[in-house]
């Protein structure tokens, strides 16, 4: 469904990562693990052209996001559901705005059919009584769950996340990582970068590690934790645990 071909991402002379090649599948989760900055935010950010790459191809479903045009990146990107850490939504608006915004507005949904997804929406997190207040009075673990649900809004065929429990305390963690769990269930597509790695060795297909600007391992959660390939992912394990 994705495919990555020789993506290089340059700040100037600066080369964050070469010639990156992988691929994900309908229905994958995909844990994307690798030391403080190795580049996986950069590359998330690039996936969904937040970030434009210096050279390669995304190819989403056979298309190229790098190389389409900006009309036609504002559709595919309605296919691509971003989490951040730090939630990102908009202060001055309601849960519900917040989550029918872009249905409304980029995909032409009537108000009402939007509001009606996002409360059902919000119900399969436990959140359909915080639709009416503002993101500022929600804990930590609500606000990431309403982020992933104004991803969810949009119908995406594959959601990024970037490190979508570090900001929150402990005790809030658990409530986000069952909402991801659930989705895995649902057989969504996802990659995710995270340090949480009981999870990503429960719930991943594969994981990908990044260090030195390369994708050095890719391989499942198993081989990953148990049998590291290369002195950086063993490096990276024993700092871990
Ligand atoms: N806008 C930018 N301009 C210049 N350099 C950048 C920019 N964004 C990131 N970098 C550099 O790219 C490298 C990778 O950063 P990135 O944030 O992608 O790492 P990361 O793996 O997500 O790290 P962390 O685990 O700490 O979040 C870093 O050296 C960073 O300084
Ligand atoms: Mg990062």
């Amino acid at each position: 469904m994705i495919k990555i071909e020789n993506l290089t991402k340059k700040f100037k002379n600066n080369v964050i990562f070469e010639n990156l090649n992988a691929e994900v599948n309908k229905g994958d989760v995909i844990s994307l693990l690798g030391p403080s900055g190795a580049g996986k935010s950069t590359f998330l950010r690039c996936i969904n052209m937040l970030g434009e790459p210096t050279s390669g191809k995304i190819l989403l479903n056979g298309k190229d996001l790098v190389s389409s045009s900006a009309k036609e990146l504002i559709q595919l990107r309605t296919k691509i559901g971003m989490v951040f850490q730090g939630f990102n939504l908009f202060e001055n608006k309601s849960v519900l705005d917040n989550i029918t915004l872009a249905p409304i507005k980029v995909k032409g949904m009537t108000k009402e059919a939007a509001e009606n997804k996002a409360h059902e929406l919000l119900k399969t997190v436990g959140l359909d009584n915080k639709a009416n207040v503002f993101p500022a009075s929600l804990s930590g673990g609500q606000a990431q769950r309403v982020a992933i649900v104004r991803a969810l809004a949009m119908d995406p065929e594959v959601i990024l996340f970037d490190e979508p429990t570090s900001a929150l305390d402990p005790e809030k963690v658990g409530e986000v990582l069952n909402v991801m769990k659930e989705l895995a269930k649902q057989d969504m597509t996802m990659i995710i970068v995270t340090h949480e790695m009981e999870f990503a060795k429960n719930v991943s297909d594969q994981i990908w590690f990044m260090d030195e600007g390369k994708l050095q391992e890719k391989q499942t959660p198993d081989g990953f934790f148990n049998q590291p390939q290369t002195e950086n992912a063993k490096r990276f394990l024993s700092k871990m645990i």
